[in-house]
């Protein structure tokens, strides 16, 4: 597709994205009484929630922390002990794994010219963690934090740090998201928006056109080429 192959900058969500966020549950699915499954998902949504929930009160708390709060809420509904599960898990959660293809695919990327980022609603300090314990920080030209914003995605502002941090319109930017609603406002600030329905998600009824629909990260570079 035109608009791809014409894109000098690619920036990917983080959370979802390059990191698995179901990583740190997975590891620890051995003393989650077979509710790992359940607590990877609630997790995930109340954090999502909370952030939402932080954006519109204009009362910010960084990710770690909102992150931390959903694990508490979704350990406690669960019935398990977070007394025992919380620190580790958070711990994991901070080194969570990049997803296999990501590495090789950033390093393709690369290799072509372009520029990368990392936009993500991760504070400064968990971002930097994942990225320098995934091996990626060679294969990326920045890595933006919400953190001086003090908002959260989707807000129009957090994906203006894009232009603000690059010289380049937005229509030269290739915005990757595993998350629907992210990739969606993206295209809707004017990127290029490719989603990675890594589960055969349905889409959701949101503003904004995706370009591009793939399984996973190394179908990329072919999508560009
Ligand atoms: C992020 C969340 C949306 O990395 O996954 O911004």
């Amino acid at each position: 597709m035109d608009c791809l192959r014409k894109a000098k900058l690619l920036v990917f969500d983080a959370y979802g994205t390059l990191f698995d966020v179901a990583g740190a549950v997975r590891r620890m699915a051995p003393f989650l009484k077979g509710k790992d499954k359940e607590l990877a998902l609630l997790w995930r949504q109340k954090q999502l929630e909370y952030t939402w929930q932080r954006s519109l009160r204009a009362d910010f708390a960084d990710f770690e922390q909102v992150t931390a709060q959903a694990l508490g809420w979704a350990l406690e509904s669960l019935a398990l002990d977070s007394g025992d599960l919380k620190a580790p898990l958070m711990a994991l959660y901070r080194e969570l794994e990049a997803y296999p293809d990501a590495r090789q695919t950033l390093e393709k990327l690369k290799q072509t010219g372009r520029q990368t980022a990392i936009l993500s609603n991760g504070s400064k300090a968990m971002l930097a963690a994942a990225v320098a314990s995934a091996g990626i920080g060679p294969y990326l030209d920045a890595v933006l934090s919400v953190d001086p914003l003090r908002i959260y995605k989707p807000h129009p502002s957090v994906y203006a740090l894009v232009g603000a941090h690059f010289a380049v319109t937005p229509e030269r930017v290739a915005f990757v998201s595993g998350n629907y609603w992210d990739a969606s406002a993206g295209a809707a600030n004017g990127f290029s928006a490719i989603w990675i329905n890594r589960t055969k998600a349905l889409p959701e009824p949101l503003p904004g056109q995706i370009k591009a629909v793939i399984q996973q990260l190394s179908e990329l570079p072919g999508l560009l080429a």
